[in-house]
């Protein structure tokens, strides 16, 4: 896998990481990568003007999400059909730099989300990255969840439900209640309020069409896979929203920087951040 400086993608790549036989990164990659892969500060600019009035959220949202190179979001239902061991391997590396993974209740059900739990040595890392031991997950659900998911049964920490008012959820989970209806926007200080400040959201296209509509996508890591599928993927990356025609109101399309641009075979894996 090769590591690219946005912006400068002619003048060749960076750096060259490969797996280890073990099928691991060695610390050093992981080290390189966590920093191609760094969220945005979250503390006090300290050289901004101290009479500026400072006013980001004290929270920043990455969504993490793969298409084809059409924008297809699943194959058969799924999403595995697209990536490869890197892209699972990114995945996990992403997780770990975040301390909150939101996912809509399609993809924890599609997927079959495991429990979140403790290994010993994704632990060191995030340790190493300042994050607590463990990522919790926080499923968005307007319904009950089924009381069996291994998300929630599985888990060494009980996974957040962000739900409506009387919505009853499972025991074994901490719910979010947005009020009288499940608000995306509302949850997102509410995690921050939990300490839950990086929030990596891995979909489904439900979810990130509702978040993008809200404009509360700060960063989008979009793996390419070199395949086009046209309506054969049943789902784009933003469901059924059409993002144009609500960003029309405020004066035209969305625009995101590249800042991150990473290689691996044909397979692309690239970080965008969002312009305000
Ligand atoms: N390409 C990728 O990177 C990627 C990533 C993730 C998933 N996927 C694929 O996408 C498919 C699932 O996507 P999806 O769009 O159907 O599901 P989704 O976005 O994961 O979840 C949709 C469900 O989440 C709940 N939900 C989400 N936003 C909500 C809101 N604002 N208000 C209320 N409820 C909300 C609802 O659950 P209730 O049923 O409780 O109402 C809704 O039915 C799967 O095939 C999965 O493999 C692809």
């Amino acid at each position: 896998m090769q590591i690219f400086r946005p912006g400068s993608v002619t003048a060749g790549h960076l750096s060259t990481i490969s797996l280890t036989d073990a099928g691991t990164f060695t610390t050093d990659a992981e080290d390189l990568l966590a920093a191609a892969m760094a969220w945005p500060s979250l503390e006090p600019d300290p050289n901004a003007n101290p009479d500026a009035v400072d006013n980001r959220p004290p929270w920043t949202l990455r969504a993490n999400m793969i298409g084809s190179l059409d924008g297809g979001a699943t194959i058969d239902g799924r999403s595995a059909g697209m990536g490869t061991l890197i892209d699972q391997k990114l995945m996990g590396l992403q997780r770990d730099l975040a301390d909150v993974v939101l996912v809509g209740a399609g993809t924890v059900i599609a997927e079959n989300y495991p429990g979140a739990k403790v290994y010993p040595r994704r632990a060191a890392r995030r340790r190493r990255w300042g994050r607590s031991e463990l990522p919790r997950w926080a499923i968005v659900a307007s319904r009950p969840l089924p009381a069996d998911l291994p998300a929630i049964v599985d888990s060494a920490e009980p996974p957040f439900v962000i739900t409506a008012d009387g919505v009853d959820q499972p025991a074994g989970t901490e719910v979010i209640s947005t009020g009288s209806s499940v608000d995306v926007g509302a949850a997102l200080p509410l995690l921050a309020d939990r300490g839950q400040r990086r929030i990596l959201c891995e979909g489904g296209p439900t979810l990130l069409g509702q978040l993008a509509v809200g404009d509360h996508v700060d960063e989008l890591s979009l793996t390419i896979a070199p395949t086009l599928l046209g309506t054969g993927s049943t789902t784009p990356m933003l469901g059924g929203v059409d993002l144009l025609a609500q960003r029309a109101a405020d004066g035209g399309a969305d625009r995101w920087r590249l800042v991150t641009l990473l290689a691996d075979g044909d397979h692309l894996f690239t970080r965008y951040r969002r312009e305000r």
